[in-house]
């Protein structure tokens, strides 16, 4: 294994830092194509939090490279807060760690402007995402060489890092190197193959990974997809298997805690509750803006649109340790549309909002699964989901992730790994 590609297969959040982080111990350089500070990638080591917008989460280990690809946007003023945030902690970052593509574009403060203004209909993260990618591909935007060149302390900050990066990475390919590419976004945010207009403004599928790092598709020799045992979406536009809306928050706060109540009414079949769950024992409020997630049953529709649109071979399945407490845990297995049943995702919005899942009933289990460390140790029910998704994906799990660290990971499949 070379060229790993790890992407996300869902709404986002799937847990990619993490499992980033996780695979970046073998690679040589880790890389990020697509996306800008919407991303909110979250990585644990021991004590300490790390929150990632724009820098790769291999950053963290010391002797690996990172590079900002040329299909990301970057906002230099973020970009520059991370670098000092890591210096703080103590670490160095040069253009020995850390390159940024020459024809990476830049987020200029009017684009944010914009963002906030025209964004909300779609619910973005306000960062300017969309503007930028706008004037990029009206060929009005700003690069990154050029930026550097301009004369201000953002730009002086930035020049040492600005390299054309593809060079490097083909370089690295030739001979022979490990890079991992850390997806941002997920399968239905891709501005192509996502819920559209619901959806980001590039390419966060396999297909971004070549054009956002310049590197062509032979060179590729693994697509992990990043799945949650569930799912999330943050910001507006469809998602089939969700348990209550966010219109109907009940007057739910981030700083609520679960109580059994809500336990005996989601087990009791209250959708909203299932939901809210969901939310409180995944921790599912946003990285990046605080907002609270939207959270769902597990959508096999998704799931097998997303193994297609990416080529993937083998899945990371995170958050599993989220789904205790419940008696029954569903799984959408495909949708009913105007009577007809679908195993295909529906690209059409109007009749993807009309879609009922159909679900079968998986039975739940009732203990903390976070400090397994063996498949084998799993409740009965827990190693029966995760075959279930298996047998519904028709790619293996390569990957399990049962915590946020680094030691709450299971390992079930070696060949898809460094
Ligand atoms: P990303 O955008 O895909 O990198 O995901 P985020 O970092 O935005 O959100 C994932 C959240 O779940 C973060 O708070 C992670 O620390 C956390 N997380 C990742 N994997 C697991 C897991 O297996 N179990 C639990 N409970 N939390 C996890
Ligand atoms: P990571 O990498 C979850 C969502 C926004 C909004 C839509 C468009 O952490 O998984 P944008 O600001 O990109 O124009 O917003 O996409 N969105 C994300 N949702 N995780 C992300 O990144 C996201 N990046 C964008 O909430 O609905
Ligand atoms: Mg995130």
């Amino acid at each position: 294994m070379r060229t790993l590609a790890a992407v996300g297969m869902q709404f986002g959040d799937e847990g990619k830092g993490k499992i980033v982080d996780f695979l970046a111990e073998k690679a040589d350089i880790v890389a990020r194509a697509t996306g800008g500070n919407n991303a909110g990638h979250t990585v644990v080591v021991k004590d300490t939090t790390y929150k990632f917008h724009l820098l790769p989460s291999g950053i963290i280990h010391k002797d690996k490279l990172s590079i900002c690809g040329n299909g990301m946007v970057i906002y230099p003023k973020q970009i520059i807060k991370e670098i000092s945030l890591l210096e703080k902690k103590g670490m160095k970052i040069t253009n020995k760690n850390l390159l940024i593509s020459s024809a990476a574009h830049v987020i200029t403060e009017e684009q944010v402007e914009k963002d906030k203004k025209t964004g909300e209909k779609v619910g973005t993260t306000g960062r300017g995402i969309g503007p930028c990618y706008m004037d990029k591909i009206e060929r009005t935007g700003l690069r990154m060489n050029e930026f550097v060149k301009q004369d201000n302390e953002e730009a002086k900050k930035l020049r040492p890092f600005v390299d054309d990066t593809y060079v490097i990475l083909n370089e690295a390919i030739e001979k022979g190197k490990k890079i991992l590419v850390e997806g941002a976004q997920g399968t239905l945010l891709d501005i192509d193959h996502g819920t559209y207009p619901y959806v980001t403004s590039s390419n966060p599928t396999s297909g971004g990974v070549c054009t956002g790092l310049g590197i062509g598709p032979t060179k590729i020799d693994n697509v992990m997809g990043i799945i949650k045992a569930y799912i999330t979406r943050v910001g507006r536009g469809p998602m089939p298997t969700e348990q209550g809306t966010d219109e109907q928050t009940l007057g739910e706060k981030k700083e609520d805690s679960l109580t059994e109540e809500d336990l005996k009414k989601a087990n009791g079949g209250e959708e909203y509750f299932t939901g809210k769950i969901l939310r409180k024992q995944g921790g599912e409020y946003g990285t990046t803006t605080g907002r609270a997630r939207r959270t769902g049953w597990f959508d096999a529709v998704i799931a097998n649109y997303a193994v297609r649109i990416n080529g993937a071979s083998n899945i990371a399945l995170t958050k599993l340790d989220v789904l205790n407490n419940l008696d029954k845990i569903k799984i959408c297995t495909h949708y009913e549309v105007d009577g007809k049943k679908t195993e295909n995702f529906l690209l059409d919005l109007e009749k993807l909002e009309k879609a009922k899942p159909t679900y079968i009933e998986m039975p739940g289990w009732k203990e903390d699964i976070s400090k397994i460390t063996k498949f084998e140790g799993l409740p009965k029910n827990a190693k029966n989901y995760v075959k279930k998704i298996e047998e519904l994906m028709k790619i293996p799990v390569s990957i399990l992730s049962l915590g946020p660290k680094r030691d709450q990971t299971i390992v079930l499949n070696e060949k898809f790994l460094f």
